[in-house]
């Protein structure tokens, strides 16, 4: 799989993002990392949308919240920033896409996630070691394709919590974590992969990330 095949893949994040938020009660979206809106939140149908950046990629900063996620999730907490909503139905992560910094993400999101809501991750499957360097500045095979190191936070949330989750395999990877649904065979079994080695991840990527197809997941009483 090349790095254009991987990115012309369908559906596309916000195509799940949108299926996901016809599951919810109340469609209250919000999106963390967002850079040019017309790749994603422009394409998303909620009845709330908030989006948070601070612009580190872009020369026109076009987020509601000019803020990292860490300073959001504290000034938010505090009530020192308010929305009109206290909680979210579908909260997408895709700010900094280092494990530690998506690993915090998760448990932030966590905290203000509707009890029947998702969290998505973008980037969670890389095709390569290259894709998954952990700088986008280094010199790579894969040019300016950059997916960083996701795929350990989410691995390691598969590890420690019971929550079902899912990546949906296309668009790089649209990993999905269920606040309200429990995983039919429990946790990641840590000893797959304990030193999160890539070539360990690359032979073992479908159970690691509980590959599935977009269709899979559409389907009437799935129980993935
Ligand atoms: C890959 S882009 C987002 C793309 C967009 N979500 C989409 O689907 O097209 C990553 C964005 O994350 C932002 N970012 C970087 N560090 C961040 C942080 N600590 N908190 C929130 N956003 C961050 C960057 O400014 C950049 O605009």
């Amino acid at each position: 799989m090349t790095s254009e095949q991987e990115a012309l893949k369908k559906p596309a994040r916000y195509t799940v993002i949108d299926w996901l938020l016809t599951q919810t009660h109340q469609r209250r979206y919000m999106e963390i990392g967002v850079r040019n809106p017309e790749d994603c939140f422009g394409h998303i149908n909620a009845d709330y949308k908030v989006s948070v950046d601070p612009g580190y990629e872009s020369s026109d900063n076009r987020a509601d919240v000019k803020l990292t996620s860490d300073e959001f999730f504290e000034q938010f907490r505090s009530g020192r920033l308010t929305l009109p909503h206290q909680q979210f139905d579908v909260i997408f992560i895709d700010g900094l896409h280092l494990a530690d910094q998506v690993w915090k993400d998760i448990q932030n999101a966590l905290q203000i996630l509707a009890p029947v809501g998702y969290i998505v991750l973008h980037d969670c499957n890389p095709p390569t070691r290259y894709h998954a360097r952990e700088s986008i500045e280094e010199q790579s095979p894969a040019r300016n394709f950059w997916n960083g190191t996701t795929w350990k936070a989410f691995q390691r949330f598969r590890v420690e919590s019971s929550k079902n989750s899912y990546v949906v395999n296309s668009d790089w990877g649209v990993g999905v974590i269920e606040n309200h649904r429990n995983a039919a065979g429990g946790c990641l079994n840590p000893a797959l992969n304990p030193f999160y080695e890539f070539a360990t991840f690359e032979r073992n990527r479908q159970q690691i990330l509980n590959l599935v197809d977009f269709e899979e997941l559409c389907r009437p009483s799935n129980d993935m």
